[in-house]
């Protein structure tokens, strides 16, 4: 896609992130970034492939897509939708083509990208499972999905920040910042390559998983015709 498209109108409702679009990157920005640029490298995305950012918010994690690559970003945020769509006007980011939609009930086929990437939004939703089946769903069998997050059971490098940071992300938005990441992978049918921590001092949770190949179920037998 070589344009930069809003398409779609799921709920005309302002969310939290409507109201918090004109502060986000000062707020979530540079703090986060060393985990946005660590997931890039992580989701080593060639040419010619098609990757879906699910939550893109502003796009500050998609600013490092190499050429060549077919982006597709989606959020439920129409204001925050806008700040991306005024960041990628101009090239190399013009081919990044944005979508308001739910990421619960994602508008797209089964199997379409190589890849798909949600950072720092599972948190954030009513049903992390629900958003987390869809990942696995609209990725082909063998890419992979790429999970940037705060995930509970993933081994804090320091208890006390991720306590700090969980009662501050839990003051400024509607952050579930409990979810278990066994318990999340198991309900989605994902399981993880590598889970690796990332930002200042371990706070969040970078993880990599390859969609398994679709279950083949064997022909049934046919019936002897006498
Ligand atoms: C914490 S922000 C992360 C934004 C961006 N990924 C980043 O790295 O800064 C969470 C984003 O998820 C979006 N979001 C929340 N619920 C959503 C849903 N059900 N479907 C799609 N996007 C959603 C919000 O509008 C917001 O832009």
């Amino acid at each position: 896609m070589n344009s930069t498209t809003a398409l779609g109108s799921p709920s005309s409702m302002p969310s939290l992130y409507d109201r918090l679009a004109p502060l986000y990157d000062v707020v979530y920005g540079l703090g986060l970034q060393p985990g946005r640029r660590r997931a890039m490298a992580a989701m080593a995305v060639r040419a010619g492939e098609r990757v879906l950012e699910v939550g893109i918010g502003t796009g500050l994690g998609a600013l490092t897509y190499p050429a060549g690559v077919s982006v597709v970003g989606i959020d439920l945020s129409a204001a925050m939708l806008r700040r991306a769509a005024h960041r990628f006007r101009r090239p190399p980011q013009a081919h990044v083509a944005l979508a308001r939609m739910d990421a619960g009930a994602l508008a797209l086929p089964d199997d379409t990208f190589d890849a798909v990437y949600a950072p720092y939004m599972v948190n954030v939703v009513p049903d992390p499972v629900a958003v987390g089946r869809e990942l696995r769903r609209v990725c082909r069998p063998g890419g992979r999905v790429v999970l940037l997050n705060h995930f509970a059971g993933a081994g804090a490098a320091s208890p006390v920040v991720d306590r700090l940071a969980g009662r501050i992300a839990a003051r400024l938005g509607d952050v579930d910042w409990d979810i278990d990441l066994g318990t999340f992978l198991a309900g989605s049918g994902l399981a993880a390559l590598s889970v690796e921590r990332v930002n200042f001092a371990g706070v969040s949770t970078l993880v990599v998983c390859r969609v398994p190949s679709r279950t083949l179920h064997p022909p049934c037998p046919s019936k002897e015709v006498s």
